[in-house]
């Protein structure tokens, strides 16, 4: 399902999502036993990991690094670094895929199965007893590389904001290096909330537990939507909005901001 522009597949020109600026947002399921073949992309992207265990592979001359990740993990694929993905676990798998540039072109295969055996293709490309694990410590390059760009949710530090709630930094300053977007989880406890505040680049809240209540504001007049799992507000740039959780339950919220400078907001609780 497409949330925010056609995403990183040969897809583009579908008029049927938000417009994007500076990132796509999809929402990709995967039954056990298929896979996606090694391909890559001019720009970076990110599979978040919502529900079942992804195995994702990075491939250079032959060689591969495949890393499992759980919920809530993250993998950003760096540029140009031929990456893709399977499900070898029991259940399916539900995943957040952003490409971080608003038309990205279409991805270029290198071992699609329409020209390599099966085999091969399941395995990313990976020449027989080439397929090295994911190992943050490991010395080849790839797994040196790939340590660069994984994401435990349980390694994530949680830094509290004074307005009451949490953040764990993905992507930009505080977690992984990017020039692109800034990704994060925020946790916004019940009836928690922000004031209005606006940026110069647009950001979208995708809601993965409880419920976020999303407003607008312009001359006084406000609007309001309460999202739910698996709902998705974007923010055009300069457009004042805030955020509440009128629920009971705490909400988890994937929120990625167009641009990867640091932090300009100073949230106030509301
Ligand atoms: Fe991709």
């Amino acid at each position: 399902m497409r949330y925010i522009g056609a995403g990183g597949s040969p897809k583009v020109g579908d008029t049927s999502t938000l417009k994007p600026d500076n990132f796509t947002v999809s929402l990709i399921y995967k039954e056990t036993g298929k896979y996606a073949a090694c391909h890559s992309h001019e720009i970076e992207e990110s599979f978040l990991i919502i529900n079942g265990a992804l195995i994702v592979g990075w491939e250079r001359d032959g060689e591969v690094v495949e890393v499992n990740l759980g919920p809530k993990d993250m993998i950003l694929n760096a540029r140009e670094i031929g990456h893709g993905f399977r499900v070898d676990g029991p259940e399916p798998v539900l995943m957040s895929i952003s490409v971080d540039v608003g038309k990205p072109l279409p991805p270029v295969y290198h071992y699609h199965p329409k020209e390599h055996p099966t085999e091969l293709a399941r395995t990313f490309g990976a020449q027989p007893g080439k397929t090295l694990k994911f190992d943050p410590k490991g010395e080849h390059h790839l797994q040196q590389l790939m340590s660069k760009y994984v994401v435990r949710h349980s390694e994530l530090e949680t830094h509290w904001e004074d307005a009451g709630f949490t953040r764990k930094i993905y992507c930009g300053p505080g977690g992984v290096e990017t020039d692109t977007c800034r990704k994060e989880m925020l946790g916004i406890p019940s009836r928690v909330g922000v004031k209005a505040f606006s940026r110069d680049v647009e950001d979208a809240f995708l809601v993965l537990d409880g419920a976020l209540t999303v407003g607008w504001e312009e001359n006084g007049e406000t609007v309001e939507v309460e999202l739910g799992p698996r709902d998705l507000v974007k923010t055009p740039a300069g457009r004042k909005h805030w955020f509440k959780n009128n629920g009971a339950e705490a909400a988890t919220v994937w929120y990625i901001v167009g641009s990867a400078e640091p932090e300009s907001v100073t949230f106030e609780a509301a």
